[in-house]
């Protein structure tokens, strides 16, 4: 440990932390989780105590690491559903979801958001490539439901349950939860990490 730049040993002890958090979901072989472990899990052991921020500034990165792919990865989708709201992240919704939704664009939540079938069918097919039946959003959802709204998932009630109304619907900055990017202000570039949320006209988000 004495040739590690106190940096260097630091720079490790979060990676180690972003493994640990991460080995669930990461698709790295057992055993290279364990090897890298076993290497840094001494320096790691040295650290554990210096501060709390450290484990939870960690968390962060794994969290954008988490969230990253949720990005819209496709430059037609971005740029056609993107001006009345965020291009949501595909995998918010189960694919069945994007089928309902795509085929009702003449009458989307009362707004005509009709495309040429080119574009509605090139959309659609990212969509339902990229969506998500089995992530966290929608996973329990029954087969039967094909919800059209991000913001009428279980999932996503029950992560917003204490943000109250005069934060949102009352709030003439804001409106309504669809909305995403006025309170997670990194929305478009699928970050919604609840540490970073700032709600316009209230601050950072302190829980
Ligand atoms: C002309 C404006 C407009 C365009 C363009 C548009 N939308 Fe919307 N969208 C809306 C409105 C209005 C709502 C409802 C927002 C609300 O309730 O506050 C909405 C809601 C949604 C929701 C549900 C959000 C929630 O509450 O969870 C999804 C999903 C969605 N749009 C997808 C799309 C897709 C995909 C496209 C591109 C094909 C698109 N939108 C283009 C206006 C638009
Ligand atoms: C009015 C502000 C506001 C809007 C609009 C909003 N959120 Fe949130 N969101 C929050 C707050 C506040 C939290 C943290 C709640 C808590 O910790 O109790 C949160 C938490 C989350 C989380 C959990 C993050 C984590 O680190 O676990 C996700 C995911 C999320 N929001 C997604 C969305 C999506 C998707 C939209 C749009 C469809 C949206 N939010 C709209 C305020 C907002």
């Amino acid at each position: 440990m004495s040739e590690q730049t106190p940096a260097k040993a630091a720079q490790r002890s979060k990676v180690i932390n972003v493994l640990r958090y991460g080995a669930g979901s990461l698709l790295l072989g057992g055993a290279l989780v364990l090897g890298l472990y076993g290497v840094g899990g001494g320096i790691h052991t040295s650290m554990a105590d210096s501060d709390h921020k450290d484990d939870d500034h960690s968390y962060r990165q794994y969290e954008d690491y988490r969230n990253a792919s949720a990005a819209p990865q496709n430059a037609l989708y971005a740029a056609e559903c993107s001006s009345c709201h965020i291009a949501y992240p595909a995998k918010f919704l189960p694919a069945r979801s994007w089928q309902a939704l795509m085929s009702g664009l003449d009458d989307h939540f009362g707004e005509d958001a009709s495309l040429t079938p080119e574009q509605q069918s090139g959309i659609l097919n990212y969509l339902t490539s990229a969506a998500g039946d089995d992530y966290k959003f929608s996973r329990r959802l029954d087969d039967q439901e094909t919800p059209l709204r991000i913001t009428e998932l279980p999932y996503f009630l029950r992560k917003h349950d204490e943000v109250p109304q005069r934060m949102v619907q009352d709030n003439p900055q804001v409106r309504s939860f669809s909305q995403c990017d006025s309170c997670h202000r990194q929305a478009a570039k699928g970050r919604f990490n609840e540490h970073e949320v700032d709600i316009p006209g209230f601050g950072r988000w302190d829980d």
